[in-house]
């Protein structure tokens, strides 16, 4: 094959930006002392975690000691439900605390939920509509005297749908209860201003947006009233780890400085272009799925067509097996993706796309082309007539 390979997986992970790549590197190399010392070494990196804190922090209007830097999405999501669920038994030994999830989390989310449900905890699952968003007004007849979290994905990482945040943050509100939103896919992708939206939680993942794996950090909403210029996490959430007094003593562990260094680069480069970069993604997402659906019969769009992710195409091919189509791209050098990538090993049929009321046939049918800052229209093009050709002969209707 002479072109290069083409990537459509962006949902999954993205490649770390070259300026992300450089400022790790010197402190891998360089400023690589241990932020807890006090030589200059131990400063430098101190100083680093200040600026990485502040960069975050900023992003979203939030405070920097509002900013917990943790292994990514899915530590992020665990400290959110675990932690509020265990600190309020712990504040109220006699209660049973009630989470809110919906049919479509991540795993990340889902199966916290599960644990939690098993360690005694009651837990409220919301069915999705059929393109994939959450009611807010299901949201607030789910509310009881003991719900202590509402968890609601901000964007859904197989089907791109985002969902009305701000307005199910406002019901959470109104009754006094936290609200979390695992954030991990829309982060840079659309404005996310926590204060504004009523989000008291939120996780992000360093990997989605071209920074490195292995790294995010989870916004904790913190009580002015409490302690003016010092974090309240502690006063919210039960640690998931026991050791150093790092991260507000959240999250003990010497910190990742190279990692949450690069995660702050990635975002600042984000924010440079990201009205342009974004609008860019969504018209090529739109003349993707245009393309697939005028041309290709029987082919349906999973999720909605707006308020979707700028770079998330999901697609059901009536009587394709979408892991076939998969083998078959990958074969001539592009990468797509039946699932999410996490867990796209097993043979299950997606929980959302069934979520949305997709059959068992009509998920097992399905793909998701996920788009980012190297996809270009001639690499879409190339995509629809691989599409067209392989649907042509295998199609089975
Ligand atoms: C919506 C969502 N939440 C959480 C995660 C987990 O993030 P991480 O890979 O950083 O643990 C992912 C990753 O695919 C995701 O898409």
């Amino acid at each position: 094959m002479s072109r290069k390979p083409i990537y459509f997986d962006y949902n999954a992970t993205t490649p770390v930006h070259p300026e992300v790549v450089e400022i790790m590197n010197q402190y891998f190399l360089k400023n690589y002392g241990n932020a807890g010392s006090v030589h200059q070494f131990g400063l430098n990196a101190h100083d680093a975690l200040d600026y990485a804190r502040n960069i975050s922090a900023n992003f979203i209007k939030a405070k920097p000691i509002e900013i917990i830097f943790t292994s990514g999405g899915s530590e992020s999501n665990n400290m959110a439900l675990q932690g509020v669920l265990y600190k309020q038994k712990e504040l109220h030994p006699n209660t049973r605390p009630h989470l809110i999830i919906d049919t479509i989390e991540h795993p990340a989310v889902w199966e916290t939920a599960n644990f939690l449900e098993k360690e005694g905890f009651e837990v409220t699952r919301l069915p999705v509509d059929h393109e994939g968003f959450v009611n807010p007004q299901a949201v607030e007849e789910a509310i009881k005297p003991n719900t202590a979290l509402i968890s609601v994905m901000y964007a859904n990482n197989e089907i791109g749908t985002i969902n009305p945040i701000k307005k199910i943050g406002e019901i959470a509100h109104k009754h006094n209860v936290w609200f979390h939103t695992d954030a991990v896919q829309a982060f840079t992708k659309v404005p996310i201003y926590v204060k504004s939206e009523n989000i008291d939680l939120l996780s992000v993942s360093a990997h989605k947006f071209y920074g490195p794996k292995g790294v995010g950090l989870l916004y904790v909403h913190n009580d002015p009233d409490a302690h003016k210029n010092e974090s309240t996490a502690s006063h919210y959430l039960r640690p998931l780890m026991y050791g150093g007094s790092q991260e507000f003593s959240m999250r003990p562990a010497t910190e990742n400085v190279p990692g949450i260094v690069g995660m702050a680069k990635a975002i600042e480069i984000a924010n440079s272009d990201l009205i342009k970069e974004n609008s860019r993604l969504i018209k090529l997402r739109d003349y993707l799925i245009k393309h697939i659906l005028e041309e290709i019969p029987n082919s349906k769009l999973n999720g909605p067509m707006t308020n979707r992710l700028p770079n998330n195409v999901n697609i059901c091919f009536e009587g394709i097996f979408a892991y076939d189509l998969m083998v078959e791209l990958d074969n001539v050098g592009i990468a797509a993706s039946v699932g999410a990538a996490c867990h796209a090993e097993e043979t299950k049929p997606s929980r959302v796309l069934l979520g949305i009321g997709r059959s068992n046939a009509e998920a097992e049918n399905s793909i998701r082309l996920s788009l980012g800052r190297e996809t270009t229209q001639e690499n879409i093009d190339v995509l629809l007539d691989f599409l067209h050709r392989y649907i042509a002969i295998h199609a089975n209707y």
